[in-house]
């Protein structure tokens, strides 16, 4: 006969396994990025009958910060408005809002490309003016788009659109060939920006050396921390009510690192912090090519949304020559977290001494290079959540 105390223990055996079982289904353990909240990158197409609206469902798909999207568009017979989604910020990790800035420059971009395809030439008229420090939260336009009617053309990079995204895993030591590096340095259109690669090891090893630093001074600052670990999202659930921010499949991790951070309770800003400096030791800041865009003032509305544009046209080429690419961006953040506490800071001229900057200053800093396995996808909210018919001012 089963004894009692097999009974129970059986049970609790029982009842353990199905909490597992939960937990496992839960938090997506084994699933990978799938469902509702990665529907965006299926749909990015849109439809014929959509008119001016139809190229929106490819800006959305864009890099930005943290995957905030910080984006809304207002729609007009002819024209779309693009504003910052100034609450969807960053916090003191981007004081100025310039990585927003940024990141709306490549939502542009993407427009600007699906825009050709569907049959209109998109001319963008950049807000002027300079960011400046903590801004209210409310919307701000930063572009007037005029949608004109042209014959629809091919675009290569609007086709690269949907295979886009920001690679934090290993990349191979292949080297990237010095006539690709030209190629991608001419995509670069604007007299207000510059693209710097470095190739050569010492160059490589001094800013990923800087990029270390900036990490570690980002990490005892509790407030950036704070800022960052908002927009970290853990386990399925939380993926499918926000749709934003960095997944835990997309941080990079190794396949069993990614399986018990999802199966653990959720850990705290700390934990993340250490997981994220290991990591840029180990794996980030090596890479065939490290850079930079520069520009000649990085608070300069418009040069920051071409700056955007820049890096956007950079990772799209990259992907149709079977590239990847990450952003970088620490040291930049340190720049503007000193200048916002009024510190001294050693990152904004060790950025232009090491990339040779004549002048221009860097706004943003990235790795290239090949990997073995493309990068995985990150959540997108749903177009209609960002798309307004009437002002938003
Ligand atoms: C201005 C800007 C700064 C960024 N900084 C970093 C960064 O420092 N580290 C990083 O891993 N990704 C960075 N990213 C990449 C975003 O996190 C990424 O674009 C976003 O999560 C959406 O993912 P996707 O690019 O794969 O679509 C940055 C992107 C932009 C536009």
């Amino acid at each position: 006969m089963v004894s009692r105390r097999v009974l129970i223990a059986s049970g609790v055996g029982a009842a353990a396994v199905a909490g597992l079982g939960y937990r496992i289904v839960d938090r997506g353990v084994f699933a990978g990025p799938c469902g509702p909240a990665y529907a965006p990158w299926e749909e990015w197409r849109g439809g014929a009958l959509e008119g001016i609206m139809r190229p929106l469902h490819a800006a959305i798909l864009a890099a930005n910060p943290h995957d905030t999207q910080p984006w809304l568009f207002e729609v007009g017979d002819e024209t779309i408005t693009v504003y910052a989604d100034r609450a969807r910020n960053l916090g003191a990790f981007d004081p100025f809002r310039r990585e927003m800035q940024l990141g709306l420059g490549c939502a542009i971009e993407n427009l600007c490309h699906a825009a050709k395809v569907y049959g209109y030439t998109a001319f963008e008229r950049p807000v002027p003016g300079r960011l400046t420090l903590s801004p209210p939260d409310m919307p701000v336009p930063v572009a007037h788009i005029s949608m004109d009617p042209a014959p629809a053309e091919r675009d290569l990079l609007f086709e690269a659109i949907p295979d886009r995204h920001t690679h934090r895993g290993v990349y191979l030591e292949k080297p990237v060939e010095a006539r690709t590096l030209n190629f991608l340095n001419g995509l670069i259109d604007s007299e207000n920006v510059r693209v710097a690669f470095l190739t050569d090891a010492k160059a490589r090893a001094a800013m990923g050396a800087l990029i270390v630093s900036a990490t570690e001074r980002i990490i005892a600052d509790p407030t950036m921390s704070a800022a960052s670990a908002r927009w970290i999202r853990a386990g399925r659930r939380e993926i499918e009510t926000h749709r934003d921010g960095v997944t835990i499949d997309a941080a990079g991790l190794s396949p069993t690192t990614v399986m018990f951070a999802k199966l653990m309770p959720d850990m705290g800003a700390a934990t993340q912090d250490q997981y994220w400096l290991d990591n840029t030791k180990t794996t980030q800041v090596h890479a065939p090519v490290l850079g930079a865009i520069l520009v000649k003032d990085r608070l300069d509305m418009a040069g920051a949304l071409n700056a955007g544009r820049a890096w956007q046209r950079l990772h799209l080429t990259a992907t149709r020559l079977g590239l990847v690419c990450q952003p970088l961006n620490q040291p930049v953040e340190c720049v503007d977290r000193n200048a916002e506490l009024g510190r001294g800071d050693s990152y904004r001229k060790a950025l232009m001494d090491l990339t040779r900057s004549g002048g221009f200053e860097a706004t943003f800093v990235f790795r290239l290079g090949y990997a073995e396995k493309p990068a995985p996808l990150s959540p997108r909210r749903p177009l209609d959540d960002v798309i307004k018919r009437s002002g938003y001012a």
